[in-house]
C-alpha cells in the first residue's frame, strides 16, 4: 500500500528510525514490512556478502550487483507486500545506489539513476526519509563495529555522498523528508510519524480529518483501505510540495509513483 525508504550517510541512523516507524505503525494495527538493499532477500543476502566483504569490485560490476540486488527485491518482495496492502520500510533504496555509485565513484549519477529505474520497474517510494549528518558524526556512531568497503572510503567519498543524497531530495522535494540527524532520535521519529501519519490519512480519504492534516503525532493512520485505486485523488506528483499540505493518496500499489526521472537531477 504504501512504500518508504529511509536513506543516509553510514551511521546516519537509518535502522534506529526503520525500527521506531515499524514499531509506531504496529501499535496502531498497520502491517509493516520491514526490508533493507543490499541483502533484502536470500539471494540479496549472497550479492550483499560480495559487495561489501568481498574483494574490488568494478564500479560497473558494482552497479550492477547493487540493481540485480534490488530486482529481485522488489520483484519477489516488496511488489507482493504491497499488493497486499501492507507498508513497507526500507532501510536503503535506490538514492543509495546513486548517492554512492554516482557521487561518490566514477559513474553517473544519471546512469545509475537508470539502471536502477529499469531494474525496480520504476518503483519510486511514496516517501523517502533522508537523515542527513555529518560524516564524521555517522563515523562516531559506528565506531564499535567492524566497518565494511563502503565504510572504509576516505571521508572525502562520505562528503560527497551526503551531497548526493541531498540533491535527490531537492529534485523532488515532495517526496521526500529530510531530517537532521544530529538531532535525538525521538525528535526525529516524532518528525518521521508525524508525515507518514498524513500520508496513511491520504491514502484512505475517509479518515482524513481536519486534524490529519496537522503535524501531530497523534494523527489516525489508516488502515489498509477497502482499495486506495478508488480514491480519486491525483498522483503524489502532482500533490502539495508544502509540508503543511495533506499529500494524495499514494498511488496504487505496484504502480510507478512519481517520475523516475526526476532521480537524475541527482550531483
Ligand atoms: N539520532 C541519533 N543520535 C545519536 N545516536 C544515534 C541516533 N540514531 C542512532 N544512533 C546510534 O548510532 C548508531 C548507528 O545507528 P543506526 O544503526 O541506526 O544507523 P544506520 O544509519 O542504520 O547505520 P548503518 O549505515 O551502519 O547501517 C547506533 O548505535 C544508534 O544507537
Ligand atoms: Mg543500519
Amino acid at each position: 500500500m504504501v512504500f518508504i525508504a529511509f536513506e543516509g550517510g553510514d551511521g546516519a541512523g537509518k535502522s534506529t528510525q526503520v525500527a521506531a516507524l515499524a514499531a509506531w505503525l504496529r501499535e496502531r494495527g498497520q502491517e509493516v514490512v520491514v526490508t533493507r538493499e543490499p541483502g533484502g532477500t536470500e539471494l540479496g543476502g549472497r550479492i550483499r556478502e560480495l559487495l561489501l566483504h568481498g574483494g574490488e569490485v568494478a564500479p560497473r560490476a558494482e552497479a550492477l550487483l547493487f540493481a540485480a540486488d534490488r530486482a529481485h527485491h522488489v520483484a519477489t518482495f516488496v511488489r507482493p507486500a504491497l499488493e497486499r496492502g501492507a507498508v513497507v520500510l526500507t532501510d536503503r533504496y535506490v538514492d543509495s545506489s546513486v548517492a554512492y555509485q554516482g557521487a561518490g565513484r566514477d559513474l553517473q549519477a544519471a546512469e545509475i539513476a537508470g539502471l536502477s529505474a529499469w531494474a525496480t520497474g520504476g518503483l519510486v517510494p511514496h516517501l523517502t526519509a533522508l537523515l542527513d549528518v555529518a560524516p564524521e558524526t555517522g563515523r562516531a556512531r559506528r565506531s564499535c563495529r567492524v566497518e565494511d568497503r563502503m565504510e572504509t572510503e576516505a571521508e572525502a567519498f562520505h562528503a560527497r555522498v551526503r551531497q548526493g543524497f541531498l540533491a535527490l531530495a531537492e529534485a523532488a522535494p515532495h517526496r521526500y523528508l529530510v531530517l537532521d540527524a544530529a538531532q535525538p532520535p525521538e525528535v526525529i521519529s516524532a518528525a518521521v510519524v508525524a508525515r507518514v501519519g498524513e500520508l496513511l490519512a491520504g491514502a484512505d480519504p475517509t479518515l482524513r480529518t481536519p486534524a490529519s492534516t496537522s503535524s501531530s503525532s497523534t494523527t489516525a493512520v489508516a488502515a489498509p483501505g477497502p482499495d486506495p485505486a478508488e480514491s480519486a485523488a491525483p498522483t503524489r506528483d502532482s500533490a502539495a510540495t508544502s509540508e503543511h499540505v495533506a499529500p494524495s493518496a499514494p498511488s496504487s500499489s505496484g504502480e510507478v509513483v512519481g517520475r523516475s526521472e526526476s532521480r537524475s537531477g541527482g550531483a
